[in-house]
C-alpha cells in the first residue's frame, strides 16, 4: 500500500467532527472546494463570505496521525430575512460515503431550526445524482428548474433543479 493510500484510511477511519467555520479555516475549505468544483473559491472569497454576518459556515474535520485536524468537507449558508440557501456544499472524493456530507447537512438544518429559518433553498445539476439522493433523504423536493443554468467549458450548459425544504413543518433534528 503506497503511504497516500494509507494516509487516506487512517483519515476515513478516524471520528468526524462538524464545526462552525471562520474566517482562518478559509485556506482549508478552499482546498476542499477546489477538490470538488471546477469553478473553485478562492480563500479570499471564502473568508469575505464568512466575515459576512448573513453566512454561516460548517467545516468537517477528521483526525490525522498526527493529533491534527484535515478539512474534509465543507458547507456554507447564507440567509436572508426567514430564509436560507446553500452556497455550496462539498466533501474530498476520497472520503465520500462515509456520511459527512450528511452530518454537515443536519449541522446546517439544526442551526436554521434554531435561528427560526422556515425554509432552506438550493439549486442542483439535474444530473448530480449523489447530491439529489442526499437532498432527497434530507426532505428536499423540487419547486422549479433553470435551464441552461450551468455553462460548461465545451460550450454546452445543463439543468439547474431548485429544490426547497420546509423547516417549519418536517421533524426536529
Ligand atoms: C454530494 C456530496 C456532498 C455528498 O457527500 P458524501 O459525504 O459523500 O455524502 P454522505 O456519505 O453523507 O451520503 C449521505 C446519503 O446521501 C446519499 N448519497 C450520497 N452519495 C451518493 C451516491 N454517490 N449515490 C447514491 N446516493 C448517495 C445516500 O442516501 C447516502 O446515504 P447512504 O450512504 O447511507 O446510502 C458529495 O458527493 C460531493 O461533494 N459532491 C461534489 C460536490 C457537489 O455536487 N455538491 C453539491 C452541490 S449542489
Amino acid at each position: 500500500m503506497s503511504l497516500a493510500s494509507w494516509w487516506d484510511r487512517m483519515v476515513q477511519r478516524a471520528p468526524l467532527v462538524i464545526d462552525t467555520a471562520v474566517p482562518d479555516d478559509a485556506d482549508a475549505l478552499a482546498g476542499v472546494h477546489a477538490t470538488s468544483f471546477a469553478h473553485d473559491w478562492n480563500a479570499e472569497e471564502i473568508a469575505a463570505l464568512l466575515r459576512d454576518g448573513n453566512v454561516i459556515g460548517f467545516v468537517a474535520r477528521r483526525a490525522t496521525a498526527f493529533g491534527r485536524r484535515r478539512a474534509v468537507g465543507l458547507l456554507l449558508l447564507r440567509t436572508a430575512a426567514d430564509e436560507a440557501e446553500v452556497l455550496t456544499l462539498a466533501v474530498d472524493p476520497r472520503l465520500r460515503r462515509l456520511g459527512c456530507g450528511l452530518k454537515l447537512m443536519e449541522a446546517g438544518l439544526r442551526r436554521l431550526y434554531r435561528d427560526r429559518i422556515t425554509a432552506l433553498f438550493l439549486e442542483v445539476e439535474a444530473g448530480n445524482q449523489p447530491a439529489l439522493a442526499l437532498y432527497r433523504r434530507l426532505g428536499f423536493t423540487q419547486v422549479g428548474e433553470r435551464r441552461g443554468y450551468y455553462g460548461h467549458p465545451d460550450g454546452t450548459s445543463s439543468t439547474a433543479l431548485v429544490m426547497r425544504v420546509d423547516l417549519t413543518r418536517s421533524k426536529r433534528r
